[in-house]
C-alpha cells in the first residue's frame, strides 16, 4: 500500500478511497480500523485461543484486543503510522513485511488475515503459503474474504486521501468466498468453514 497516503488518513481519522485498475473503486473502512471492536470482530477473536499473528494489523484493534485478553499476539505491518498507532493501543508489533523474516516462525496457532488482507501482495496463493509456513501444526488461518459472487482476482490499486493526495500503484487482490477453497487446497490447507457475519464473510483454514 502507499504508506504515506494511508498513514496520513490514519493520523487524521480521515476517509480513504481505493481505486483499482479494473475500474472499480471503494471507500475503505478507516473508521472501523481505528475504532473499537464490533460484533463480527468479537466473534472472530473468540476463535483465537493461542499465540496469534495479525498480518497487516494496521492500527492494531485486533492484536491489541487479544493482548488485553491475555493471548500472545503479534501484529506485523509495513506502514509506520499504523505500527505507531497499534503500539499506542497496547499491541506488540513488528514493522516489516509478512514476507520478511518474523519472530517465532512456525509457532503460531492462529494467523489472522482480516479486513481483506488476503489481498496483501496481490498473490493470495503466495500469501497463504507464507502464512501456512508461519503456523504450527494444526494451526488456523482466519481469513476475511469478499462475499460469495463478489469480485475476485489480482489488481493494481492506489489510494486517494481526503486531502486530494494520490498514492502510488501497488499490487492487491480480492478473493470471493466461493473461490477460497481451491486457493487453500493449492497452499496445502483445508477449508474448514465459511460464514457470514454482519455483512462480512470469513473463513477458517487449517494446516
Ligand atoms: C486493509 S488494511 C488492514 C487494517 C487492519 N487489519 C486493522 O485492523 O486496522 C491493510 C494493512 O496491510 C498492511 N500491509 C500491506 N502490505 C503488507 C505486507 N507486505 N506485510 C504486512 N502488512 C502489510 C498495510 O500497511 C495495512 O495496514
Amino acid at each position: 500500500m502507499s504508506v504515506d497516503v494511508y498513514g496520513a488518513a490514519l493520523a487524521a481519522d480521515a476517509s480513504l478511497r481505493a481505486e483499482y485498475d479494473d475500474g472499480y473503486d471503494e471507500l475503505l473502512d478507516v473508521q472501523r480500523w481505528l475504532g473499537a471492536l464490533d460484533g463480527a470482530d468479537e466473534r472472530l477473536l473468540a476463535r483465537v485461543a493461542g499465540p496469534a499473528l495479525d498480518v497487516g494489523c494496521g492500527p492494531g484493534r485486533l492484536a491489541a484486543a487479544l493482548t488485553a485478553r491475555g493471548i500472545d499476539a503479534l501484529g506485523v505491518d509495513i506502514a509506520p503510522e499504523a505500527v505507531a498507532l497499534a503500539r499506542r493501543r497496547g499491541a506488540t508489533v513488528v514493522a516489516r513485511s509478512v514476507f520478511e523474516s518474523l519472530p517465532d516462525e512456525g509457532s503460531y496457532a492462529h494467523v489472522i488475515l482480516a479486513d481483506g488482507n488476503i489481498g496483501i501482495g496481490g498473490d493470495p496463493l503466495a500469501l497463504l503459503r507464507r502464512c501456512a509456513e508461519l503456523l504450527r501444526p494444526a494451526g488456523h488461518i482466519h481469513v476475511e474474504v469478499g462475499a460469495a459472487g463478489a469480485r475476485h482476482g489480482a489488481v493494481r490499486a492506489r489510494l486517494h486521501g481526503a486531502d486530494g493526495r494520490v498514492g502510488a500503484w501497488f499490487r492487491w487482490a480480492h478473493v470471493s468466498a466461493e473461490r477460497l477453497g481451491p486457493l487453500a487446497a493449492a497452499a496445502g490447507l483445508t477449508l474448514v468453514e465459511t460464514w457470514e457475519d454482519s455483512g462480512r464473510w470469513f473463513a477458517d483454514l487449517r494446516t
